[in-house]
């Protein structure tokens, strides 16, 4: 094998949204910067078999939808016809258009990209695998970005054609008559809709007594009743014991509950039951670099490591595993590599499940508050108030802006309803400048939006509010 030598000032293991932001950022404030990643493609699992695939197909799954809807409307349109290959080269072209983005971006900021897996020699040496031999990487400082994989359930046979997992369901092989999802989270929940918009038959089991558990149950509830429509079947406070495959490669499946033990027959698994960091890939117990018992990588504000030259951004770092958190933490790593005072002081990160309706929420939930008896108020708008959601027949969504009764400033925000994931940016906005209610209340919005929402919810907080009448 080829042995080559090289080095850097600042080398980025893993170019996904968090390690080429990294990279870039650093090769902007004139650092001489190598990026490594195993993939062919730059973009990570984000770009490559994450959200931007999966967002792609959701597209095409709540565009079907709303065509059916408007039925309601007077217009019918005839049931759609799915060309599968097409619906795949689609999403597929689209993923190479940013893919190729991202190439011509590092080739002008003149970052120098290998393509091979990394692993630590030392403090400051790598070994890098490519096709064509072994590199050897000197660095000055390192930024881990390696990202994380989907968790295997034990009794289920991973590696079987029917068994899915986020990476091999958006590849998008076929449209399975009967999907079982094990775990009904956010990538469940996605991709279940993907399918059964497709044809897809589609369960769900979830451990837990919640879909969604971690976001307020008043969120989740529109989107379950979505749900219960479209699914065959949901499953709470069940579990999976065992997957066996059957010769004509459907799955028989045993579930368990407090009902008793069930056996069923699936064309596809889809195993969706969180994910794991990457730690094991890149020989980290050749550095002193600390992990906890997950094996998660310690950092501090700055995103360092236990050791002083490496530093670690994104899924490989911990919860929650989000592209726009690990965005930030490359650019705060980078930052702070070249020399700037920077440091992870953002006041919250927001979470967008691009279901069909999204769930969004950022800062403080209603969850949480109750949970750590942290003292709040809030105010509710319900779009069954607003014009703009009876137009779009999204009169099931809500916002509300949970508040420090004190200061009256925005604690959290959470919304339910076509677009929350891009309405949730004014929240953000608002916590991150430490609004209040007024401010957000006297804030002119555009109507009919479903942004006035937002200022509604301040209104009915203040009691100022007139497009509801709130009882005193
Ligand atoms: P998740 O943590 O969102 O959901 C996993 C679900 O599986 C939980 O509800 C859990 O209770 C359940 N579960 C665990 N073990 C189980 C078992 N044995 N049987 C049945 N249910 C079980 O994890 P998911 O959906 O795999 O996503 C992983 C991470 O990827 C997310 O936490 C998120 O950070 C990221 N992601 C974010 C997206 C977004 O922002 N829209 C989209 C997709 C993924």
């Amino acid at each position: 094998m080829v042995e080559e030598s090289r080095q850097a000032e600042i080398v980025v293991i893993g170019a996904g949204p968090g390690g080429y932001a990294a990279a870039f950022r650093a090769a902007d404030l004139g650092k001489e910067v190598l990026l490594i990643d195993r993939d062919s493609e730059l973009g990570g699992v984000c770009l490559n078999r994450g959200c931007i695939p999966s967002k792609a197909l959701l597209h095409i799954s709540k565009a079907m939808d709303e065509a059916e809807r408007l039925s309601k409307m007077g217009v019918t349109y005839g049931k759609p016809e799915i060309d599968i290959d097409q619906v795949r080269d689609h999403k597929n072209k689209i993923v190479s258009q940013l893919n190729s983005g991202i190439a011509q971006m590092a080739n002008a900021r003149k970052v120098e990209i290998i393509k091979g897996l990394a692993s630590f020699v030392s403090n400051t040496e790598l070994k890098v695998q490519t096709d064509m031999g072994n590199v050897s990487v000197t660095f000055g400082q390192c930024i881990i970005a390696g990202g994380s994989t989907s968790v295997a359930l034990p009794g289920v046979p991973m590696d079987h054609p029917s068994v899915l997992t986020s990476r091999t369901a958006l590849e998008l092989k076929d449209i399975p008559e009967k999907l079982l999802v094990i775990g009904g989270g956010v990538i469940g929940l996605e991709l279940g809709q993907v399918y059964a918009a497709l044809g897809s038959k589609v369960s769900v089991v979830e451990f837990l007594p919640t879909l969604i558990p971690g976001a307020d149950q008043d969120l989740v509830k529109p989107l379950q009743r979505k749900l219960n429509k479209q699914f065959e079947s949901i499953l709470l406070s069940s579990k999976v014991t065992a997957v066996e495959p059957n010769n004509d490669d459907t799955l028989n499946v045993i579930i368990e509950n407090n009902k008793g033990e069930f056996r069923e027959v699936y064309s596809k698994v889809l195993v969706a039951i969180g994910r794991r960091p990457n730690t094991n890939l890149i020989d980290i117990k050749n550095t002193d670099v600390r992990i906890d018992d997950k094996g998660y990588i310690k950092v501090d504000v700055y995103q360092r490591t236990s050791v002083k030259n490496i530093f670690a951004i994104g899924d490989i770092i911990g919860d929650p595993m989000l592209a726009h958190k690990a965005t930030y933490e490359g650019k705060v790593a980078a930052d702070v590599a070249s020399g700037l005072p920077a440091a992870f002081d953002a006041r919250a990160i927001p979470s967008v499940v691009y279901t069909n309706p999204e769930i969004a929420w950022a800062g403080l939930t209603e969850k949480e508050a109750k949970n750590d008896e942290i003292p709040y108020k809030k105010g509710e708008f319900p779009w069954s108030a607003s014009g703009k959601a009876m137009i779009l027949d999204a009169s099931q969504g809500k916002t509300k802006i949970i508040f420090d009764p004190e200061t009256k400033q925005v604690l959290g925000v959470g919304i339910v309803g076509p677009s929350a994931g891009d309405l949730i940016s004014e929240g953000m906005l608002a916590i991150e400048m430490g609004a209040d209610a007024e401010d957000i209340g006297l804030t002119i919005h555009p109507h009919p939006t479903l942004g006035e929402s937002f200022a509604g919810a301040a209104e009915v907080f203040e009691g100022t509010a007139t497009d509801l009448y709130v009882p005193k």
